[in-house]
């Protein structure tokens, strides 16, 4: 296959994978805390999102503890939050030009050699993934926090469950005994209330590099595949419902490659041998089964510089990056003015109980 026809099919297997990615459907069985997979989740900018918060901040002047604070990092990438005028022009635009001079230096760290590799790049890309989980439970947290002891207890997680209702512990999707599960995989130093890194992972499960709570998820994934309730994945089960998901990821991160088989992958996930999957087995796949915000920063980065590099030698110059400016801001750069979707996922679960 040449290079041309393999870069078309890569981005468009991106873009495909974007939008057929799991969305909340609003049904039970769907797990409230996975979140979307879509190009909102990916800010190459800190200022962008940052700056939604402030404003959010500063409609809510009053309310509670702010959620960007001066002893945040606000001068992430040496531009002050508070220098976020300078960046914008009379139309309250954001002059990306001018970010992208700012930020280059910033990414080209090691080697300093006037390029952005993948690995600069990426790392660059997870670190504001990461950053951003972090605000996000920060946000939580200041937001469950009832008794100011900056933990969350399940009670504090979840007010509209009566007494009633916690003392049945239904185990049913969205029930006491469902979250009870997770909170208590979550809450590591088993005290009874989630710290920040404790409910950093419990709301973010796909991140989390907690085992119990992978397993949790992918004993949640099964559920969804599993036709005959079984509580495992037959071969048929996993190649008429998760096979193509798997295809679709392998092919992206490995450059097109043919992917095994799905008896060949099916063997090679069954460790045991006994010709079903359980959630342990799983674990391999489990970033194409749940994708999370570190690997979404993974693919982004790729999908970067397969989009921007001209001259086609694996790194990006600031002139490449220039020339496709759109590119690093296209999701949030709506009339040239910025426009975040902070994280209305979590709108999504409340919803749905
Ligand atoms: C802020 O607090 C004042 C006084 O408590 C109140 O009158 C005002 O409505 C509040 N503003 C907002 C945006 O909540
Ligand atoms: C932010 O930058 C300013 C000026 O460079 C510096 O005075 C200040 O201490 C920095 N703040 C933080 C939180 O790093
Ligand atoms: C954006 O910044 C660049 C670099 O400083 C400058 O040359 C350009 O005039 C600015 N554009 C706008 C529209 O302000």
């Amino acid at each position: 296959m040449s290079k041309a026809v393999m870069y078309i099919l890569l981005t468009a297997a991106f873009l495909l994978l974007l939008t057929l990615s799991p969305r909340p459907q609003k049904t039970h069985n769907h797990l409230p805390l996975s979140r979307r997979f879509g190009l909102n989740h990916a800010s190459f900018d800190p200022l962008v999102w940052k700056a939604e918060i402030l404003k959010e901040q500063a409609t809510n002047a009053n309310s509670s503890t702010p959620i960007l604070s001066s002893s945040d990092n606000l001068n992430v990438s040496g531009a002050g939050m508070g220098d976020f005028n300078e960046y914008l022009n009379d139309a309250g635009k954001l002059n990306i030009t001018l970010r992208l001079f700012v930020l280059f230096p910033l990414l080209d760290t090691s080697p300093k050699d006037g390029f952005a590799d993948q690995s600069e790049l990426e790392n660059w890309n997870v670190e504001q993934a990461i950053d951003r989980l972090f605000f996000r439970t920060k946000k939580h947290l200041l937001s469950y926090d009832q008794d100011g002891d900056r933990a969350v207890s399940l009670k504090e997680y979840l007010p509209h469950l009566t007494d009633e209702e916690m003392e049945k512990d239904g185990m049913l999707h969205g029930e006491a005994g469902w979250w009870k599960e997770q909170f208590a995989n979550a809450d590591t130093d088993r005290d009874g209330t989630l710290n920040f890194d404790e409910f950093n992972d419990f709301l973010h499960p796909e991140d989390s590099k907690n085992k119990e709570i992978q397993k949790w998820l992918l004993r949640e994934k099964i559920k969804q595949l599993d036709s005959n309730s079984d509580g495992k994945l037959s071969f048929e089960e996993f190649r008429d419902r998760a096979y193509d998901t798997y295809r679709n990821y392998f092919e992206f991160e490995n450059g097109g490659d043919d992917p095994p088989s799905p008896e060949e992958i099916f063997a090679q996930l069954d460790l045991d041998k006994d010709r079903v999957l359980e959630a342990d087995e799983l674990r391999s796949i489990m970033r194409y089964l749940y994708p999370g915000e570190v690997s979404y920063a993974q693919y982004y980065t790729k999908y970067l510089i397969y989009e921007a590099d001209d001259n086609k030698d694996g790194k990006l110059s600031l002139e490449e990056m220039l020339n496709h400016e759109l590119l690093f801001y296209s999701t949030v750069v709506q009339d040239g003015k910025y426009d975040y979707d902070y994280d209305d996922d979590y709108e999504d679960l409340h919803d749905e109980l």
